[in-house]
């Protein structure tokens, strides 16, 4: 049987991808928005909703950066709602380990695995800068490189406390007046950065664990990954790319005695389908002009350069300044470790295409993933997945809530004909729709 695609829809909130000044798109934070997309998703039988967090409103030269948008409401809340008006699809909340506890992240990742009957998956992210901590008791108080050493011993008690209670453990018993077995729910441990005991609250969760995805990019991100995560969000969406990343983060795994299917590889994608091969390019270009405006190529680039460009022309040359390393021009999004040799190829490119700074941004930064008709999206997602690019996708449209209405009625049917996507839910747990063990 050929390898079966795993699909997720992405609700963006913030990032130029999303074109919320167009007029179909709408609100980022109403619930009916959330409604709308989960229930489209619901209705292509994708695996999971995704929703991505950011803790403090990005800034570029100390003001907010309105021309992404300003959506993200808290996750887990949005998620428990649409748990009451969805009945399959997995509902996963990006939630820091750096700026939460243990106990919290437990406790509120198996209530929603509770509410929503086993959907409930927690995408582990990692960011520790001083800026996002000034919203927070201690301030930046983590090193960078002691993000994933936090991150780890995070998941690992997460773990332990949802262990803290066995299946068996509710007894229940109303005559007797037993509500659970003598000690469930007891934990202890002693960390580096935590050092707890107590009673879970809890009992067990319908998935015992809720999945676990990962979002990083580093060598320690990836070992991470490698050790205990069931999915990663990966930025790989291009064909080679994918392959690398995908052979790399595999090659990890039987370090940690751990077997090739039990890590899904799922990168952010972009499609843009039309009728034909050629009115969906069209359609990419329309698209990519509105995401990138000029404003948003001078913004782009200064997170790369990490110096003021606001006197340069979007439409003329590429700056001819060196890159400053570890700038705080832009604030609240990833930057570049390592910028030199991004500038030289972004030069270079440049150069050998005649393109001006903006159509240098667009082209760089704002490659679409898949574009075509039905068939060839259908064809070339496939494609990824039997080559090993992908196990599937996290689909990321430019509008919502109603981005992905086409993908949904026109590419998916093409998908379950050829075999390779579900036609309908065969359970109800997300680690069930993952292939994935409890
Ligand atoms: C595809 C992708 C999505 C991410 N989404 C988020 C997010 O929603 N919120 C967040 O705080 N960090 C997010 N991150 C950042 C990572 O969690 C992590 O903090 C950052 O990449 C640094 O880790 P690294 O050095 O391993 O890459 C994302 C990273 C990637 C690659």
């Amino acid at each position: 049987m050929s390898k079966q695609i795993h699909l997720a829809a992405h609700f963006p909130g913030v990032n130029n991808t999303t074109v919320w000044s167009d007029p179909e798109s709408r609100s980022q934070i109403d619930f009916a928005s959330f409604r709308n997309l989960a229930e489209t998703a619901e209705r292509g039988t994708f695996d999971f909703f995704f929703l991505a967090e950011g803790l403090r409103l990005r800034e570029v030269k100390g003001r907010i950066h309105d021309l992404d948008v300003v959506g993200r409401p808290e996750s887990l809340t949005v998620l428990s709602a649409l748990a009451a008006v969805t009945t399959h699809l997995g509902l996963a909340a990006t939630v820091n380990s750096t700026f939460n506890e243990p106990y919290e992240l437990a406790k509120r990742l198996a209530t929603l695995d509770h509410v929503s009957g086993g959907r409930a998956a927690w995408n582990v992210v990692t960011s520790w800068d001083a800026f996002t901590g000034e919203n927070f008791r201690r301030g930046g108080y983590l090193d960078k490189a002691d993000r994933y050493v936090r991150a780890e011993e995070s998941l690992r008690i997460v773990r332990s406390l949802w262990d803290a209670w066995r299946d068996d453990d509710l007894v229940l018993d109303q005559a007797a007046g037993v509500f659970a077995r003598e000690g469930a729910g007891a934990f202890a441990d002693d960390g580096d950065h935590f050092t707890i005991r107590g009673r879970f609250g809890l009992p067990r969760s319908p998935q015992g664990h809720p999945v676990v995805i990962q979002a990083g990019d580093s060598d320690q991100g990836r070992d991470f990954a490698a050790a205990g995560a069931d999915v990663i969000f990966s930025r790989h969406g291009a064909f080679e790319a994918g392959q690398t990343f995908y052979k790399d983060v595999k090659s990890r795994l039987p370090r940690h005695g751990r077997a090739e299917d039990s890590l899904k590889i799922m990168p952010a994608v972009t499609v843009v389908v039309a009728d034909t091969d050629a009115e969906a390019l069209d359609k990419a270009h329309h698209i990519r002009e509105q995401q990138v405006s000029g404003p948003t190529a001078i913004v782009l680039a200064e997170l790369l350069w990490g110096r003021d460009l606001s006197s340069y022309d979007p439409d003329g040359p590429l700056p001819a300044d060196d890159p400053v390393v570890g700038s705080s021009v832009t604030q609240g999004r990833v930057g570049y470790n390592d910028p030199a040799p991004i500038v030289a190829e972004w030069r270079a490119q440049a150069a050998a295409n005649g393109w001006s700074l903006r159509q240098t941004v667009i082209n760089q930064q704002n490659r679409q993933t898949f574009v075509g008709s039905p068939t060839t999206v259908a064809e070339a997602m496939n494609h990824h997945v039997q080559e090993n690019a992908a196990d599937g996708f996290v689909l990321v449209p430019h509008l919502t809530p109603g981005g992905l209405d086409d993908f949904v009625d026109r590419v998916v049917p093409l998908l379950r004909e050829r075999g390779v996507f579900r036609t309908e839910y065969e359970s109800t747990t997300l680690r069930d729709h993952l292939g994935l063990r409890r």
